[in-house]
């Protein structure tokens, strides 16, 4: 792991492991007369900056809000420009990926996607698998809830299999979560302005830090990563515990 940089003041140290939630694509292109579509491709323009400049402030993994369950309710042009999106960044950028040691992983569900997608995300994920240097969790067709369910149904396979006994606990409903094995999520990002986690990342939520930025994702880069790095530096994570104040000796 790279040492995080000393001109990123806090008492805390990492992150290792930052969620991103990009928003606010479409508002950057409407304020700019453009299509929404415009907006997205910026917005992958954004995410390559900001995964260049991750492993630089320490962090050993990122995971990226790039489709939910709820995006199929968008406009059938509008889902098939993300998906699009998907394609070309693959085919743009997966070589380069690898040869800096990326893991990629996809997260969320992969039936219901169109059967060329899951093909390219399993050739991202098979091509880079062996890496170790930085994992790109990207949540793909995803939603915490249905990820929970999804974890949840495992864990009854595996006892309908005779393989798992009750009852069941966290470290066995984790096992099934798609984020199973990656480093715990130290914060969760939202750009844009708004304040809420929109189903992400549900279960993993619960003792990150949350920071939102005023920037809207297309802005986003090293500059703004390295705000939400000492942002999230100066928190006091207690993970439910108090503080012990020194007992001074008597007399
Ligand atoms: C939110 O902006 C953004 C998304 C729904 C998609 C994020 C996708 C990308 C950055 C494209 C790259 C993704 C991959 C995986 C290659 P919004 O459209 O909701 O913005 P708005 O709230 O301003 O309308």
């Amino acid at each position: 792991m790279t040492a995080p940089p000393a001109d990123v003041p806090g008492s805390q140290t990492g992150p290792r492991h930052v969620a991103l939630i990009m928003d606010g694509n479409g508002r950057w292109a409407q304020a700019r007369g453009l299509p929404r579509a415009i907006g997205h491709r910026e917005g992958v323009q954004a995410l390559k900056r900001t995964v260049q400049a991750a492993p630089e402030l320490g962090i050993e993994c990122l995971t990226v809000f790039g489709f939910s369950t709820e995006n199929w309710r968008r406009p059938a042009e509008e889902v098939s420009d993300l998906m699009g999106l998907v394609r070309s960044y693959v085919a743009s950028d997966l070589n380069r990926l690898d040869r800096e040691g990326v893991r990629v992983r996809v997260l969320g569900r992969r039936a219901g996607l169109p059967a060329d997608i899951r093909a390219i995300i399993e050739r991202a994920e098979s091509t880079t698998a062996t890496n170790d240097r930085f994992l790109l969790q990207v949540a793909f067709n995803y939603g915490g809830r249905a990820d929970l369910v999804d974890a949840a149904q495992a864990w009854v396979d595996r006892v309908l299999a005779g393989e798992a006994t009750g009852p069941l606990d966290e470290a066995a409903l984790e096992t099934g979560l798609s984020t199973a094995g990656a480093p715990p999520v130290d914060v969760i990002v939202r750009t844009s302005g708004e304040r809420r986690l929109s189903n992400f990342l549900l279960w993993e939520a619960a003792y990150a830090e949350l920071v939102y930025q005023d920037v809207l994702w297309p802005d986003y880069g090293p500059e703004a990563l390295g705000d939400a790095v000492r942002q999230y530096r100066q928190r006091d994570r207690r993970f439910g515990a108090v503080e012990v104040e020194p007992v001074l000796a008597a007399g």
